[in-house]
């Protein structure tokens, strides 16, 4: 059997309210898959972390600090995700060494950030390396990978694939810092270079989604490889 890593975008999760629909129903439809047995789960800030990072910009506070709150952020998405979970960690791993040791005991291991500097885009990446997952899902609110932010340009053209150095060269056309908004970040995509991992960027919201990639290896979103 082998593991996968699913990267739950904090866009889709946490919104002016807490998506907790949505937390269940990923957690339904994992619980029927049988194609893979143990799951990495990385959460992200969503609005919760961005209306810390930005207010206290405005204070002239570093961006180290900044990182280290919206990783705060992350964490408590990540403990309310483990609600809806059965066969789960309790504790929020902070590392990847702890929580590649809780997936020998759990079939779902949930996490949110680590440690300044690195975006849950790439603790993702970090965590499937570590355990061996050749697949990464990454659940977002948009339909994919764009060549622009779709939200702000009404030209912007989905990529049904992209290359690890095409999907690289446009990140970093869009990165702007701490809180950025931005598909994936440099880190996160030079990791899965190195070592191939494939990665499903999906609308995360659609559980068909979901389910097409980890029995089909299929989607309708953006795979980089
Ligand atoms: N080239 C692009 N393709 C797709 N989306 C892009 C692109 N450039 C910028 N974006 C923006 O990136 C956003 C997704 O990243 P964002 O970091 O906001 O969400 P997330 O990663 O799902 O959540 P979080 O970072 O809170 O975990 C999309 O909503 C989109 O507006
Ligand atoms: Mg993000």
């Amino acid at each position: 059997m082998s593991s996968i890593v699913i990267s739950i975008g904090g866009s889709i999760i946490s919104g002016e309210k807490l998506n907790l629909e949505l937390m269940k129903k990923i957690s339904k439809t994992l619980a029927i898959i049988d194609s893979y047995d143990k799951f990495g789960i990385v959460v992200g800030g969503g609005k919760l972390a961005r209306t810390y990072i930005s207010d206290l910009r405005e204070y002239n506070i570093n961006d180290n600090i900044l990182d280290e709150i919206g990783i705060n952020a992350t964490r408590i998405n990540a403990l309310a995700m483990t609600t809806f979970f059965d066969n789960v960690n309790s504790k929020i791993p902070t590392n990847i060494n702890d929580a590649a040791e809780l997936s020998h005991n759990y079939r779902y291991v949930i996490m949110g950030g680590t440690e300044p500097g690195h975006t849950t885009d790439t603790v993702s990446v970090l965590f499937a390396e570590r355990i061996g997952a050749e697949i990464l899902i990454n659940a977002t609110s948009v339909d994919g990978v764009y060549s622009s932010d779709p939200k702000k340009d009404k030209n912007a053209v989905k990529y049904d694939k992209l290359t690890y150095d095409e999907a690289i060269e446009l990140s970093i056309k869009n990165s702007t810092g701490a809180g950025s908004n931005v598909f994936m970040d440099l880190t996160s995509l030079t990791i899965a270079k190195r070592s191939k991992i494939k990665i499903f960027v999906i609308n995360g919201n659609y559980m068909d989604q979901y389910k097409n990639i980890m029995y089909n290896g299929k989607c309708n979103g953006t795979v980089i490889s």
